[in-house]
């Protein structure tokens, strides 16, 4: 059984490889309206305690087209929000569904549902992760500029769940990565550290900085995220204060490749973490990006519950 928790510890680089190659298959067939039911009969529960537009759409259409059936479970919908434990919810569903999609804060709560279910468990966001977004990423890159290795991404802004996804998966996939954030909100050592475990393998370079120009220079992708994520609302004011020198902006592009791409991650705060010319212009991608979370998802999932 596999878990899709965790992108380093749960992608080997033979199951990268694997999803590029069906999340491809599965795109092409869905635009040429060839059914494609790996998932035949098979349901997915989805608990959702924070917010989501792209990530239970992908999911909840990617298993309609795969043939099976997906639940949408709120917070104000399943007992967890009332205090049942994550021990009886994981036991329970084992009992009825074939896997589990959750978003929640933390991170353990995901990994404990792996640890006393018995059907996979999917990561569609965490506070710490958000390893379905970088698979899509990935695609996304692949599609646009021919292939990964070798390439540069620049993520600019909050070190946080997205970057720490986007590390691992660069290092995996052969990419280099440069982040720039300020001093106290970098990306944390140990995903610093995953990132350089796998690049001694894929031969990527990885390098953290607090400087957005030293980070963009010569990249391939400039990628950014918002500045206040879900849960740090309190913050906003602060923090706006905090990043405003790690806005993506014409300027920023202009030390990138002239053919690089934008991403990012979406939701997306036009004149804080970007601006309007940069986000709706030419160079952008970022409504590829979120198509790809469909056809990136469907992958996770046949990866996971075939
Ligand atoms: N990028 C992303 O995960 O979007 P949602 O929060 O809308 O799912
Ligand atoms: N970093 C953002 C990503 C949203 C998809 C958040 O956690 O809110």
């Amino acid at each position: 059984m596999k878990h899709y928790i965790d992108f380093h510890e749960d992608v080997s680089f033979e199951d990268l490889k694997y999803m590029l190659e069906i999340s491809e298959e599965m795109k092409a067939k869905t635009k040429a309206g060839i059914k494609h039911h790996y998932l035949e009969g098979k349901s997915l529960a989805m608990i959702f305690t924070k917010s989501s537009t792209r990530t239970r759409v992908s999911f909840e259409v990617g298993m309609y087209q795969l043939g099976g059936q997906a639940l949408f479970l709120s917070n104000n919908d399943i007992q967890i929000g009332r205090g049942e434990t994550i021990y009886d919810t994981a036991n329970v569903l084992s009992g009825m569904v074939d896997g589990i999609m959750i978003r929640t804060f933390k991170h353990s709560d995901i990994e404990d549902l792996a640890k006393y279910g018995k059907i996979p468990v999917i990561n569609g966001l965490s506070d710490d992760q958000h390893p379905t977004q970088a698979l899509a990423d990935l695609l996304t890159i692949k599609e646009h500029k021919g292939g990964l290795k070798g390439l540069k991404l620049a993520y600019v802004g909050d070190g946080n769940n997205v970057t720490a996804s986007l590390l691992q998966a660069c290092a995996k996939a052969g990419m280099d990565i440069s982040c720039a954030s300020p001093a106290d909100y970098t990306c944390g050592k140990k995903y610093v550290d995953q990132a350089l475990e796998d690049a001694k393998v894929s031969g990527s370079k990885i390098l953290m900085t607090t400087d957005p120009f030293e980070a963009c220079d010569g990249a391939d992708v400039i990628y950014t995220d918002t500045w206040t994520s879900m849960g740090q609302e309190s913050e906003k004011a602060s923090r706006v204060e905090i990043f405003k020198n790690y806005q993506v902006n014409s300027k920023l592009m202009g030390v990138a490749h002239k053919d690089a791409i934008f991403m990012h991650c979406l939701p997306a705060y036009r004149g804080y973490e970007v601006t309007e010319d940069v986000i709706d212009g030419p160079q952008s991608v970022v409504f590829d990006e979120a198509e790809n979370r469909l056809h990136a998802h469907k992958a996770i999932l046949v990866n996971c519950m075939k």
